[in-house]
Protein backbone atom coordinates (compact mmCIF):
# COMPACT_ATOMS: atom_id res chain seq x y z
CA UNK A 1 0.00 0.00 0.00
CA UNK A 2 1.03 3.10 -1.07
CA UNK A 3 0.23 6.10 1.74
CA UNK A 4 -2.56 7.84 0.55
CA UNK A 5 -1.44 11.70 2.08
CA UNK A 6 2.08 12.85 0.85
CA UNK A 7 3.02 15.96 3.35
CA UNK A 8 6.74 15.27 1.93
CA UNK A 9 5.18 16.47 -1.33
CA UNK A 10 4.96 20.23 -0.58
CA UNK A 11 8.81 19.59 1.23
CA UNK A 12 10.45 18.77 -2.09
CA UNK A 13 11.60 22.19 -4.08
CA UNK A 14 13.05 25.02 -1.67
CA UNK A 15 10.64 27.72 -3.62
CA UNK A 16 8.14 25.62 -2.64
CA UNK A 17 9.05 25.46 0.91
CA UNK A 18 9.46 29.05 1.10
CA UNK A 19 6.26 29.51 -0.26
CA UNK A 20 4.03 27.66 2.41
CA UNK A 21 6.26 29.20 5.10
CA UNK A 22 3.32 30.05 8.15
CA UNK A 23 6.12 32.09 9.87
CA UNK A 24 8.22 35.02 8.45
CA UNK A 25 11.22 36.61 10.74
CA UNK A 26 12.57 40.17 9.76
CA UNK A 27 14.65 43.00 10.91
CA UNK A 28 10.80 44.44 11.37
CA UNK A 29 10.44 42.13 13.98
CA UNK A 30 13.69 43.20 16.62
CA UNK A 31 13.61 45.56 19.55
CA UNK A 32 17.47 45.83 20.66
CA UNK A 33 18.37 46.41 24.41
CA UNK A 34 20.78 49.24 24.87
CA UNK A 35 22.95 49.78 27.69
CA UNK A 36 23.96 53.30 28.74
CA UNK A 37 26.31 54.26 31.08
CA UNK A 38 28.06 57.72 32.17
CA UNK A 39 31.22 58.65 31.51
CA UNK A 40 33.12 59.28 28.18
CA UNK A 41 34.54 57.32 25.26
CA UNK A 42 33.76 53.69 26.70
CA UNK A 43 32.58 50.61 26.15
CA UNK A 44 32.47 48.13 29.00
CA UNK A 45 32.16 44.36 26.96
CA UNK A 46 29.57 42.39 29.30
CA UNK A 47 31.27 39.40 29.78
CA UNK A 48 28.20 37.01 30.26
CA UNK A 49 26.98 38.70 26.75
CA UNK A 50 29.02 38.67 23.99
CA UNK A 51 29.01 41.62 21.71
CA UNK A 52 27.08 43.83 23.90
CA UNK A 53 28.62 46.79 26.08
CA UNK A 54 27.81 49.45 28.31
CA UNK A 55 28.40 52.64 26.27
CA UNK A 56 29.26 56.41 27.29
CA UNK A 57 26.33 58.58 25.04
CA UNK A 58 29.30 59.51 22.84
CA UNK A 59 29.10 56.15 21.44
CA UNK A 60 25.21 56.30 20.71
CA UNK A 61 25.06 58.25 17.91
CA UNK A 62 27.35 55.87 15.69
CA UNK A 63 25.56 52.93 17.11
CA UNK A 64 22.10 54.76 16.45
CA UNK A 65 23.54 54.99 12.76
CA UNK A 66 24.36 51.52 12.90
CA UNK A 67 21.18 49.58 14.06
CA UNK A 68 18.94 51.70 11.09
CA UNK A 69 21.24 50.36 8.81
CA UNK A 70 20.42 47.01 9.48
CA UNK A 71 16.28 48.02 9.30
CA UNK A 72 15.61 47.43 12.58
CA UNK A 73 12.82 49.69 14.04
CA UNK A 74 13.41 50.29 17.91
CA UNK A 75 15.65 50.13 20.76
CA UNK A 76 14.72 50.18 24.56
CA UNK A 77 17.59 51.65 26.42
CA UNK A 78 18.27 50.29 29.94
CA UNK A 79 20.66 52.76 31.85
CA UNK A 80 23.54 52.65 34.53
CA UNK A 81 23.41 55.81 36.69
CA UNK A 82 26.34 57.76 37.84
CA UNK A 83 25.02 57.34 41.72
CA UNK A 84 22.16 54.67 43.30
CA UNK A 85 20.47 55.64 46.32
CA UNK A 86 17.52 54.51 47.90
CA UNK A 87 14.87 55.88 46.06
CA UNK A 88 16.67 55.58 42.77
CA UNK A 89 16.71 59.40 41.97
CA UNK A 90 18.74 59.34 38.80
CA UNK A 91 15.60 57.64 37.30
CA UNK A 92 13.08 60.80 37.78
CA UNK A 93 16.13 63.10 37.63
CA UNK A 94 15.62 65.03 33.93
CA UNK A 95 18.84 65.17 33.58
CA UNK A 96 19.34 61.59 34.35
CA UNK A 97 21.41 58.73 32.25
CA UNK A 98 18.33 57.83 30.26
CA UNK A 99 16.99 61.25 29.96
CA UNK A 100 20.52 62.40 28.19
CA UNK A 101 20.73 59.30 26.31
CA UNK A 102 17.25 60.16 24.60
CA UNK A 103 18.22 63.28 23.94
CA UNK A 104 21.66 62.36 22.31
CA UNK A 105 19.82 59.82 20.14
CA UNK A 106 17.13 62.19 19.23
CA UNK A 107 19.47 65.02 18.51
CA UNK A 108 20.79 63.01 15.44
CA UNK A 109 17.81 63.42 13.71
CA UNK A 110 17.09 59.44 13.74
CA UNK A 111 14.12 58.02 12.89
CA UNK A 112 14.55 54.83 15.05
CA UNK A 113 11.68 54.13 17.71
CA UNK A 114 13.31 54.72 21.26
CA UNK A 115 11.29 52.82 24.06
CA UNK A 116 12.83 53.23 27.95
CA UNK A 117 12.20 50.63 30.67
CA UNK A 118 10.47 51.90 33.40
CA UNK A 119 11.23 50.66 36.64
CA UNK A 120 13.90 51.36 39.53
CA UNK A 121 16.41 48.70 39.91
CA UNK A 122 19.08 50.21 38.43
CA UNK A 123 18.76 53.10 40.03
CA UNK A 124 18.70 52.08 43.87
CA UNK A 125 21.66 50.82 46.17
CA UNK A 126 19.27 47.56 47.14
CA UNK A 127 18.39 46.56 43.71
CA UNK A 128 15.13 46.27 44.04
CA UNK A 129 12.14 47.85 41.65
CA UNK A 130 10.55 50.33 43.60
CA UNK A 131 10.78 51.91 47.05
CA UNK A 132 11.35 49.66 50.34
CA UNK A 133 9.47 50.03 54.04
CA UNK A 134 9.23 47.63 57.03
CA UNK A 135 5.55 46.62 56.84
CA UNK A 136 4.78 44.37 60.02
CA UNK A 137 8.38 43.58 60.32
CA UNK A 138 9.27 42.99 56.88
CA UNK A 139 11.30 44.36 54.22
CA UNK A 140 9.48 44.50 50.80
CA UNK A 141 9.03 46.98 48.27
CA UNK A 142 6.21 49.03 48.69
CA UNK A 143 3.57 49.07 46.15
CA UNK A 144 1.59 52.04 46.59
CA UNK A 145 4.56 54.66 47.46
CA UNK A 146 6.29 53.26 44.26
CA UNK A 147 3.44 54.14 41.67
CA UNK A 148 3.99 57.99 41.68
CA UNK A 149 7.65 57.65 41.52
CA UNK A 150 7.29 55.42 38.84
CA UNK A 151 5.02 58.53 37.12
CA UNK A 152 7.50 60.72 37.76
CA UNK A 153 10.43 58.41 35.91
CA UNK A 154 8.05 57.92 33.24
CA UNK A 155 7.10 61.67 32.69
CA UNK A 156 10.68 62.66 33.07
CA UNK A 157 11.19 60.37 30.08
CA UNK A 158 8.45 61.61 27.96
CA UNK A 159 9.87 65.45 28.44
CA UNK A 160 13.00 63.71 27.00
CA UNK A 161 11.50 62.42 24.05
CA UNK A 162 10.79 58.75 24.80
CA UNK A 163 8.53 57.39 21.83
CA UNK A 164 7.63 54.52 23.94
CA UNK A 165 7.54 53.16 28.00
CA UNK A 166 7.87 49.95 28.82
CA UNK A 167 7.24 49.69 32.57
CA UNK A 168 8.61 46.32 34.27
CA UNK A 169 8.46 46.66 37.97
CA UNK A 170 5.23 44.55 38.32
CA UNK A 171 3.61 46.97 40.97
CA UNK A 172 0.00 46.25 40.75
CA UNK A 173 -1.91 49.70 39.65
CA UNK A 174 1.55 50.30 37.67
CA UNK A 175 -0.74 50.70 34.37
CA UNK A 176 -3.54 52.81 35.15
CA UNK A 177 -1.33 55.25 37.66
CA UNK A 178 1.43 55.50 34.57
CA UNK A 179 -1.46 56.39 31.75
CA UNK A 180 -3.33 58.83 34.18
CA UNK A 181 -0.22 60.55 34.91
CA UNK A 182 0.92 60.65 31.41
CA UNK A 183 -2.45 61.97 30.28
CA UNK A 184 -2.46 64.97 33.21
CA UNK A 185 1.26 65.31 31.75
CA UNK A 186 -0.02 65.99 28.58
CA UNK A 187 1.26 62.83 26.96
CA UNK A 188 -1.51 61.24 26.34
CA UNK A 189 -0.66 60.00 23.02
CA UNK A 190 2.78 58.11 24.57
CA UNK A 191 2.03 54.35 24.31
CA UNK A 192 2.40 52.00 26.82
CA UNK A 193 4.40 48.68 26.43
CA UNK A 194 3.12 46.52 29.55
CA UNK A 195 5.80 43.65 30.47
CA UNK A 196 2.54 42.30 31.78
CA UNK A 197 3.27 38.79 32.67
CA UNK A 198 6.88 39.34 34.15
CA UNK A 199 7.94 35.87 35.87
CA UNK A 200 11.08 36.18 38.66
CA UNK A 201 13.33 34.20 36.59
CA UNK A 202 16.78 32.67 36.93
CA UNK A 203 16.88 33.43 32.90
CA UNK A 204 17.51 37.22 34.03
CA UNK A 205 21.37 36.55 35.36
CA UNK A 206 23.19 38.00 32.44
CA UNK A 207 21.26 41.40 32.79
CA UNK A 208 21.92 41.73 36.26
CA UNK A 209 25.45 42.21 35.41
CA UNK A 210 24.56 44.09 32.33
CA UNK A 211 22.42 46.51 34.56
CA UNK A 212 24.18 46.08 37.87
CA UNK A 213 21.04 45.19 39.00
CA UNK A 214 21.17 42.55 41.57
CA UNK A 215 18.96 42.83 44.28
CA UNK A 216 21.15 42.77 47.85
CA UNK A 217 18.99 41.17 49.87
CA UNK A 218 16.00 38.75 49.22
CA UNK A 219 14.53 38.47 45.64
CA UNK A 220 11.73 39.18 43.32
CA UNK A 221 8.96 37.09 44.00
CA UNK A 222 6.65 39.09 46.02
CA UNK A 223 6.63 40.97 42.60
CA UNK A 224 7.50 38.99 39.82
CA UNK A 225 5.34 35.95 38.67
CA UNK A 226 6.08 32.26 39.86
CA UNK A 227 7.51 30.26 36.83
CA UNK A 228 4.56 27.68 38.06
CA UNK A 229 1.82 29.98 36.69
CA UNK A 230 0.04 29.98 33.44
CA UNK A 231 -3.68 31.48 33.66
CA UNK A 232 -2.16 33.56 36.09
CA UNK A 233 -0.73 35.56 33.37
CA UNK A 234 -4.41 36.16 31.95
CA UNK A 235 -5.29 37.89 34.99
CA UNK A 236 -2.25 40.05 34.79
CA UNK A 237 -2.83 41.19 31.44
CA UNK A 238 -6.47 41.24 31.91
CA UNK A 239 -5.75 43.95 34.01
CA UNK A 240 -2.92 45.96 32.06
CA UNK A 241 -5.52 46.21 29.15
CA UNK A 242 -7.94 47.05 31.82
CA UNK A 243 -5.62 49.99 33.09
CA UNK A 244 -4.77 51.32 29.47
CA UNK A 245 -1.76 49.17 27.83
CA UNK A 246 -1.22 49.51 24.13
CA UNK A 247 1.03 46.55 24.16
CA UNK A 248 1.63 43.75 26.13
CA UNK A 249 4.82 41.70 27.27
CA UNK A 250 5.53 37.65 28.02
CA UNK A 251 8.93 37.74 29.57
CA UNK A 252 10.52 35.61 29.47
CA UNK A 253 9.87 34.01 26.36
CA UNK A 254 11.83 30.74 25.47
CA UNK A 255 10.54 28.80 28.38
CA UNK A 256 6.99 30.89 28.23
CA UNK A 257 5.76 29.31 24.46
CA UNK A 258 2.87 28.25 26.02
CA UNK A 259 2.05 32.19 28.29
CA UNK A 260 3.24 33.53 24.26
CA UNK A 261 0.74 31.38 22.74
CA UNK A 262 -2.47 31.73 25.56
CA UNK A 263 -2.24 35.27 26.00
CA UNK A 264 -2.20 35.87 21.83
CA UNK A 265 -5.53 33.64 21.93
CA UNK A 266 -7.40 35.34 24.33
CA UNK A 267 -6.20 38.94 23.11
CA UNK A 268 -5.60 38.22 19.52
CA UNK A 269 -6.15 42.17 18.54
CA UNK A 270 -3.63 43.32 20.84
CA UNK A 271 0.34 43.98 19.42
CA UNK A 272 1.62 41.27 22.17
CA UNK A 273 6.21 41.21 22.71
CA UNK A 274 8.03 38.53 23.90
CA UNK A 275 11.70 39.56 25.33
CA UNK A 276 14.26 36.90 24.52
CA UNK A 277 16.29 37.51 27.64
CA UNK A 278 19.80 37.78 28.55
CA UNK A 279 20.22 33.75 29.50
CA UNK A 280 18.53 32.84 26.61
CA UNK A 281 21.31 34.43 24.65
CA UNK A 282 24.19 33.38 27.04
CA UNK A 283 23.03 29.62 26.59
CA UNK A 284 22.99 29.97 22.96
CA UNK A 285 26.28 31.49 22.91
CA UNK A 286 27.99 29.91 25.49
CA UNK A 287 27.00 26.64 23.66
CA UNK A 288 27.93 27.75 20.12
CA UNK A 289 31.47 28.77 21.63
CA UNK A 290 32.28 25.25 22.27
CA UNK A 291 30.97 24.46 18.94
CA UNK A 292 27.99 22.37 20.61
CA UNK A 293 25.41 24.37 18.24
CA UNK A 294 25.45 26.29 15.05
CA UNK A 295 24.81 29.60 16.20
CA UNK A 296 22.95 31.04 13.38
CA UNK A 297 20.88 28.24 12.76
CA UNK A 298 19.66 27.76 16.62
CA UNK A 299 18.99 31.62 17.05
CA UNK A 300 16.74 32.06 13.93
CA UNK A 301 15.21 28.58 14.78
CA UNK A 302 14.18 30.26 18.74
CA UNK A 303 13.15 33.52 17.37
CA UNK A 304 11.43 31.98 15.11
CA UNK A 305 9.73 29.79 17.25
CA UNK A 306 8.59 32.84 19.96
CA UNK A 307 6.95 34.36 16.68
CA UNK A 308 4.91 30.81 16.23
CA UNK A 309 4.08 30.89 19.55
CA UNK A 310 1.42 34.18 18.95
CA UNK A 311 4.25 37.36 19.52
CA UNK A 312 4.25 39.97 17.26
CA UNK A 313 7.73 42.00 18.09
CA UNK A 314 10.57 40.03 19.89
CA UNK A 315 12.92 41.88 22.18
CA UNK A 316 16.15 40.24 21.65
CA UNK A 317 20.46 40.72 21.91
CA UNK A 318 20.23 38.69 18.45
CA UNK A 319 18.50 41.56 16.81
CA UNK A 320 22.02 42.85 15.09
CA UNK A 321 22.98 39.45 14.05
CA UNK A 322 19.58 38.12 13.25
CA UNK A 323 18.89 40.97 10.95
CA UNK A 324 22.11 40.74 9.22
CA UNK A 325 21.52 36.53 8.47
CA UNK A 326 18.48 37.20 7.62
CA UNK A 327 19.31 40.08 4.78
C1 LIG B 1 14.28 45.49 35.13
C2 LIG B 1 14.49 44.50 34.06
C3 LIG B 1 15.11 43.22 34.11
C4 LIG B 1 15.19 42.77 32.79
C5 LIG B 1 14.60 43.74 31.99
N1 LIG B 1 14.14 44.78 32.79
C6 LIG B 1 15.73 42.49 35.22
C7 LIG B 1 14.98 41.99 36.36
O1 LIG B 1 13.76 42.02 36.43
O2 LIG B 1 15.67 41.57 37.29
C8 LIG B 1 15.82 41.49 32.34
C9 LIG B 1 16.20 41.41 30.91
C10 LIG B 1 17.12 40.32 30.52
O3 LIG B 1 17.44 39.42 31.31
O4 LIG B 1 17.54 40.35 29.37
N2 LIG B 1 13.19 45.35 35.93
Amino acid sequence: MFPTHRMRRLRTHPRLRDMVRETSLTPNDFILPLFVRCGENQRIPISSMPGHDQMTLDHLPAEIAEIESLGIPAVILFGLPETKDDVGSDAFNDDGIIQRALRTIKATGSGLLVMTDVCFCEYTDHGHCGIINERHGLLDVDNDATLPMLVQEAVSHARAGADVIAPSGMMDGMIGALRHGLDEAEFENLPILSYAAKYSSAFYGPFREAADSAPQFGDRRTYQMDPANGREALREVALDLAEGADMLMVKPALSYLDVIHRVKTAHPDVPLAAYNVSGEFAMVKAAAERGWVDEQRIALEILTSIKRAGADMILTYFAKDASRWLS
